[in-house]
């Protein structure tokens, strides 16, 4: 075949919180382990997480975790699996604990315990107030989180593979994952990464949308590796937005702004979450707040001499409070936004910021399908779905999922690893010189379509046909659009390869990936005709049956999409949770 092979016990692709999490589990249990990053490991998209990681350790008041599964099931709108929220929420306090020994520098409280602060739909009492649940780092907890987690992998001899591109997973004729084919993103030069477990940890794929949070590097990799791999995605219409993007430029503006006391005003001044969400306020969940912003611009209330965004105002707080806990936010609302948030609000917008849905896991972070494990693959983190965020995910459990599953993947990964063989088996090739031939193809197109330009008419598309809120017509008009993308991505060229940097290659690779998570996500949302969490349709009317457009009746089940023919399968969410009673079905308001 003439590619080199490297082998290993354990291959991640993917340096973010869960890939360097399972890592550090795999590695000091002895296991060789290699790690492959698009980027420096401490640049992954983790990097960018600002307002905290949840866990009820009641620091500062009381707080349990069966009031912290309460709020992500309400939060998920009954869409997220009880078993594996329970399983999150138990050991959120164990996995916090464990990152301050590793070194994380949370900010502390006066006598020494980690600082918390109240984040939205977090709330005590099953739904009573809001709680302090958020452990932070100022407004860098992604960051001292990434950093603690990369130099224990260091100490504990994780190999890293710093700008390689995973292209391709790997499955035999049984289907068990072998490991993946990849690419050193500065020769270009292709290598089989083989092991006996493989586990995605890719992030998410916001740059399928026009404005997003998300980093230029989140492209959906693992999620396009699984799809082409004949894995399907679950509940990929679901997507949410940040109620606090910067308008115009889209960098998040943490919710823990709202946590601090941050207020949402209109442009009359009003503080105008107190109509929607009478009792969390500004502090309701995500899917509700940015609604509400819409509507507020939508309704000629917005701000600005286009009347298009709202404002976030915390003149009224102590500067020494945004010194010392929000400092992160002052610069960047200085500089993308030109105002000092001291002296004046901040222009806000929603914007897209993560993916509910992704690869099919359970609990245990093994990728399921029709009920059975894919042997040898895991998932852990945006890319997979657990699926603990249903239909739409609170602040702050997503560095909480990527600590517990990126865990729990590992042990599983450990159990597993310990029952193969000594020598890895036979490498399956066709798979292998799949990849390969996609690559060549790129590279011998000319006279094709420019891959910016199927880009943006990607990102278009999803933007005005699948954002905050769904129209019948957009949807249907988006799936016959989103196919005609897919046919301009299949003609992409990246030019004189003489004259242009091998990142045109990298940027054509990305754009089969985002295709996928686009396709899964119109195809998905155009099926299910009701409004659940975030995602909201003009034609899902609120009657006694189907409150706010939720049918229980016909669509409390997940979506899965089959990219050989668009398919769709759905299959039960899981309502028994691990030891507790089920959080029974209720109208969600906050
Ligand atoms: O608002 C934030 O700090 C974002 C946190 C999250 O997405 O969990």
């Amino acid at each position: 075949m003439g590619i080199p092979v490297r082998h290993f016990d354990a291959v991640i692709v993917g340096a973010g919180g869960a890939g360097m999490r399972a890592a550090l589990q795999l590695s000091e249990a002895g296991l060789k382990t290699a790690v492959l990053s698009k980027v420096f490991p401490t640049r992954s998209h983790t990097v960018a997480a600002q307002g905290g990681v949840s866990a009820s350790l009641g620091n500062s008041e009381e707080d349990h975790w069966h009031w912290h599964m309460y709020d992500t099931v309400k939060g998920s709108d009954w869409l997220g699996d009880q078993d594996a929220i329970e399983f999150m929420c138990r050991e959120a306090p164990k996995v916090v604990v464990e990152l301050e020994h590793f070194g994380m520098p949370f900010d502390r409280n006066a006598d020494g315990t980690i600082y918390q602060r109240p984040f939205g739909g977090h709330m005590s009492n099953f739904g009573e107030k809001p709680v302090r649940r958020a452990c932070a780092a100022a407004d860098r907890t992604g960051h001292a989180m990434l950093h603690a987690l990369y130099q224990r992998n260091v100490r504990a001899n994780t190999h890293f593979f710093v700008e390689w591109m995973a292209l391709d997973l790997i499955r035999d004729a049984e289907g068990r994952v072998q490991g993946v084919v990849a690419m050193e993103m500065e020769t270009s030069e292709i290598v089989v990464f083989q092991a006996k477990a493989t586990l995605f940890a890719t992030g998410g794929a916001g740059r399928i949308f026009a404005s997003s949070t998300n980093a230029f590097i989140n492209t959906g990799d693992g999620i396009g590796m699984a799809a082409r791999a004949g894995i399907p995605l679950e509940d990929m219409e679901f997507w949410q937005f940040h109620p606090t993007g910067v308008a115009g430029a889209g960098v998040l503006i943490t919710e823990g702004v709202r946590g601090e006391g941050g207020i949402l005003r209109n442009s009359a001044g009003e503080r105008f979450m107190e109509r929607y969400a009478p009792n969390a306020k500004d502090l309701a969940s995500r899917d509700v707040v940015s609604r509400a912003m819409v509507t507020e611009i939508n309704e000629g209330r917005g701000c600005g001499p286009n009347k298009d965004h709202v404002l976030l105002d915390i003149t009224h707080l102590d500067p020494e409070v945004i010194m010392s806990k929000l400092p992160g936010i002052r610069e960047i609302s200085i500089k993308f936004a030109g105002v000092d948030p001291i002296k004046a609000p901040i222009p806000v917008v929603p914007t897209c910021h993560y993916q509910m849905g992704g690869i099919p896991t359970n609990y245990h972070g093994e990728v399921v399908v029709h009920g059975e494990p894919v042997q040898g693959f895991y998932a852990a983190g945006e890319c997979a779905c657990a699926s603990v965020h249903g239909a739409n995910r609170l602040g702050t459990n997503s560095l909480l999922d990527l600590l517990v599953f990126g865990k729990s993947s590992a042990n599983s990964m450990i159990e597993f690893i310990k029952r193969q063989p000594e020598d890895l088996p036979a490498l399956a090739l066709a798979d292998v010189e799949r990849s390969v031939a996609r690559v060549e193809r790129l590279d011998k197109q000319t006279g094709g379509v420019q891959v910016n330009d199927a880009r943006s008419a990607l990102q278009r598309t999803m933007q005005a046909h699948c954002g905050v809120f769904r129209f019948k017509d957009m949807l249907e008009e988006g799936v016959k659009k989103i196919l005609e993308v897919e046919q301009m991505v299949a003609r992409t060229e990246i030019g004189d390869k003489s004259k242009v940097f091998n990142t045109a290659r990298i940027e054509a690779l990305e754009l089969d990936n985002l295709i996928e998570v686009a396709k899964a996500t119109m195809i998905s949302a155009n099926a299910r005709t009701e409004s659940r969490g975030a995602h909201v349709r003009d034609d899902a009317k609120d009657t006694e049956e189907t409150p706010n457009g939720r049918d229980d009746k016909n669509w409390l089940k997940h979506t899965l999409w089959f990219r050989d023919g668009n398919r769709l399968e759905y299959k039960p969410v899981n309502l028994k949770p691990l030891t507790v009673d089920t959080i029974a079905l209720k109208t969600r308001s906050y």
